[in-house]
């Protein structure tokens, strides 16, 4: 098939939860006639563990020259003492780099059979489904000057720049454009221009950009901090939100925690689209290698396989896929079945290989 898929299982529950993917991938192969061509390799402590290195020039290149690449998570103990540049994070921060992934995409879904474990009304959550897109690579986190200095009078001060060019704003915004499309077809952009000039910018170019090339599809610009507030009180107003890095970060971690625990969260990292028309796109599980319940059976593996979900609807274009795997993934929960980490008082709870088996079921009924 011209599906290329790049699997990196990684170190700890990684290659556990990919099993489950690896058994999904083989049942779409089946019953819907929809083939990968599928590699895997390894990345974080494994690549250290066989090559000496993180992530090798090898893998890096496959990773470039596939649709996209589905990672499941690095490091771990045994790692731990090496000197920073030879860590398992690194190949993680090496792959992101290379592949010049720019806007980190976190979604917040309540699944219906989740709607009363969360913190908020369920009136609030249920049926909610948006998107948070974050600049990852620009912003305040990496603008110059920065530094700690001591001034004439003694004191000393800490200085960060918040930063943002033409360009920057703008390919993070295409991508929001782009998505909004797949989806209920609504951005709202999110800085807070009453009081920073990055701000008013990043303002001006999407609206720009939008008359340019995305007329069709409906903008509304919000600041952050009320966009924080909006997002507790009524988080369903949004579709897509796209933001700078810093907003980001915490609005993408609170509208998170809306519907799901760590186990249920699905991530994508994309970049540009290259000379053949394929944006360059990572997706994993927002969690790590989770070592203390790694080789136990134990892991989650929802977040990894709403991750795939996540690259059939935006990278494969295989909308309805991705729609069928989410309602088996509505299916196992609604019928009680929950590994220990969402298990609710008065839940038996299930092993990895149970609620694999359970997905499976609940796609051959569909
Ligand atoms: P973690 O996300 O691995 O685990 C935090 C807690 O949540 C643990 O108690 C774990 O058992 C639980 N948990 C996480 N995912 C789960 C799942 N799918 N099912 C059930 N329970 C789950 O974060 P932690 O403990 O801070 O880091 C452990 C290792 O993972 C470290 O080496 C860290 O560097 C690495 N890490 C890697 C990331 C990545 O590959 N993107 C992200 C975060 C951490
Ligand atoms: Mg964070």
């Amino acid at each position: 098939s011209n599906r290329k898929l790049l699997i990196l299982p990684g170190d700890g529950i990684g290659p556990e939860v990919m099993g489950t993917v690896r058994k999904v991938i083989d049942w779409m192969d089946r019953r819907r006639a929809v083939s990968f061509d599928v590699d895997e390799d390894l990345v974080g402590g494994a690549a250290i563990d066989k090559h000496g290195a993180p992530v090798t020039d090898a893998t890096v290149d496959k990773a470039m020259n596939c649709d996209a690449v589905l990672l499941g998570a690095v490091g771990g103990p045994k790692w731990d003492d090496l000197p920073f540049e030879r860590k398992p994070e690194r190949g993680l921060l090496r792959l992101r780099k290379d592949l010049g992934l720019y806007a980190n995409l976190r979604p917040a879904i309540c699944f219906d059979a989740l709607v009363e474990a969360s913190t908020l009304k369920p009136e609030i959550v249920a049926g909610l489904d948006i998107m948070i897109i974050r600049e990852l690579t620009g912003g305040v986190y990496f603008g110059e000057p920065r530094g700690i200095e001591t001034l004439p009078n003694g004191e000393r001060r800490g200085v960060n720049t918040q930063v943002y060019t033409t360009s920057e704003i703008r390919r993070v915004a295409a991508v929001a454009f782009d998505l909004a499309r797949k989806r209920s077809n609504r951005v709202c952009s999110v800085e807070k221009a009453n009081v920073m000039e990055s701000g008013v910018l990043w303002r001006e170019e999407v609206t720009k950009l939008h008359g340019e090339q995305f007329s069709d599809v409906e903008l509304s610009h919000m600041y952050a901090d009320n966009c924080a507030m909006q997002l507790v009180r009524a988080p369903k107003q949004f579709d897509v939100i796209v933001t700078d890095n810093l907003f980001g970060d915490m609005l993408s971690d609170a509208a998170a925690m809306l519907t799901g625990s760590l186990g249920m969260l699905p991530s994508a990292s994309l970049g540009d689209v290259d000379e053949s028309g394929r944006r360059k796109s990572l997706y994993e599980p927002v969690h790590g290698s989770a070592p203390d319940i790694a080789g136990q059976g134990k892991a989650n593996p929802l977040a990894t396989l709403l991750s795939y979900a996540m690259s059939l609807r935006y990278t494969f274009d295989l909308p309805e896929d991705a729609d069928l795997i989410e309602q088996a993934v509505n299916n196992v929960l609604a019928k009680g079945l929950r590994t220990p980490d969402i298990m609710a008082s008065g839940m038996a709870a299930v092993s990895t290989a149970t609620m694999t088996d359970a997905l499976i079921q609940e796609l051959d009924k569909m």
